[in-house]
């Protein structure tokens, strides 16, 4: 297989990517490494990629029309994409709204139109959100639910996503498969998410800021389970009519953050100095993924909780930072 893979320098892409090129497949990394977070991540992630044999990178904006489409004539063989490169983050979609829609929007329709370019193309595959539920207070999310009342412009760019592929899917017959992840965290993760950012501070001393003074819960995923849920997912082409689906990847089961944050100080071996605040506005209070039909369909089984996966995360950052 040939799959272009966007966000490739990114958190869940590159992981991705190392998974395909162990099976053998051709992998076209695409990222435009922004500096949402810092960039010495991206490229250290990057630089474990262009290692590898069958490793293409492309530095390419997703939200710009015309490299994007040239993508179709550049590498005619494409016969995947995982589209998961994104403008990331909850609470940043209130500080820049604009680069939520040109990356999650426009970016999302040039990959629908590169798509339709493709006649090769197998399937698509591309990462939506467990924000997508919103205020949902039915638990837990199903992807029968209502999905019409976002609570932040992050969440609101997801969903457009997932409205876009179902039309192009219905008009040009794109099998295309959206993939709602749940708070997912591991080696290699996100500078912005609250295992690193726990993490980091602990160790440095500093205070954690527990929000909504600690009365949260969410759905915590292991990264290696995502990959694996990906993976399924590409190699499951979606059918129907029109031939397009969304599934919920997460653990299936939803974690108090004052239990996450006591089995990461027990993993770091020492205890966080917690401030606590109110909830941040775009947030929400739980998260908890009903994963019945990407059981049924994909063969998802997540097999890691936080007690085994946040010391794993913990083994990387002591690693990687030196600590
Ligand atoms: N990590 C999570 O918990 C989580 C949860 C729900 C959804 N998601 C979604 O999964 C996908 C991957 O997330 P991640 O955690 O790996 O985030 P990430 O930020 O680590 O990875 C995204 C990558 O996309 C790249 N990118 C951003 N805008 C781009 C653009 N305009 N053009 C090209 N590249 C661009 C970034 O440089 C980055 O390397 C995203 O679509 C995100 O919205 C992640």
């Amino acid at each position: 297989m040939t799959v272009l893979v966007t966000g490739a320098a990114g958190f869940i892409g590159s992981h991705v990517a190392h998974r395909l090129l162990d099976r053998g497949d051709e992998v076209i990394g695409l990222d435009d490494l922004n500096a949402y977070y810092d960039v010495t991540l991206k490229d250290a992630r990057l630089a474990q990629l262009t290692a590898r044999k069958g490793f293409t990178l492309v530095r390419e904006d997703v939200g710009a029309k015309e490299p994007m489409l040239a993508l179709a004539t550049r590498f005619p063989a494409l016969d995947r994409i995982v589209h998961l490169a994104a403008q990331a983050g909850v609470r940043h979609s209130l500080t820049d709204p604009h680069a939520y829609t040109h990356a999650n929007v426009e970016g999302q329709l040039n990959i629908l139109e590169l798509a339709r370019r493709l006649p090769g193309l197998k399937h698509l595959a591309y990462a939506s959100s467990s924000s997508v539920y919103g205020g949902n207070t039915k638990l837990p999310f199903s992807v029968e639910d209502r999905v019409d009342l976002p609570v932040s412009l992050y969440a609101a760019t997801k969903r457009a996503g997932e409205l876009m592929a179902h039309c192009y899917s219905h008009l040009y017959g794109i099998p295309a498969t959206g993939l709602r992840f749940f708070t997912v965290y591991g080696p290699w993760g996100r500078p912005d998410m609250s295992a690193y950012l726990f993490t980091k501070a602990i160790f440095e001393g500093r205070p954690i800021t527990i929000f909504n003074h600690g009365d949260m819960k969410r759905d915590f995923t292991y990264i290696d389970d995502i990959a694996n849920g990906v993976i399924a997912a590409l190699d499951r082409p979606a059918g129907g009519t029109p031939p397009h689906t969304v599934y919920n990847l997460g653990n299936h089961r939803s974690e108090a953050l004052m239990h996450f944050i006591h089995v990461l100080e027990q993993a770091i071996g020492r205890e966080a100095i917690k401030e606590f605040a109110p909830m941040q506005p775009g947030d929400v209070k739980e998260t908890y993924a009903d994963i019945a039909a990407s059981q049924r369909d994909l063969g998802f089984e997540p097999a890691t909780s936080i007690e085994t996966g946040l010391p794993q995360f913990v083994a990387w950052y002591r690693d990687y930072h030196g600590v």
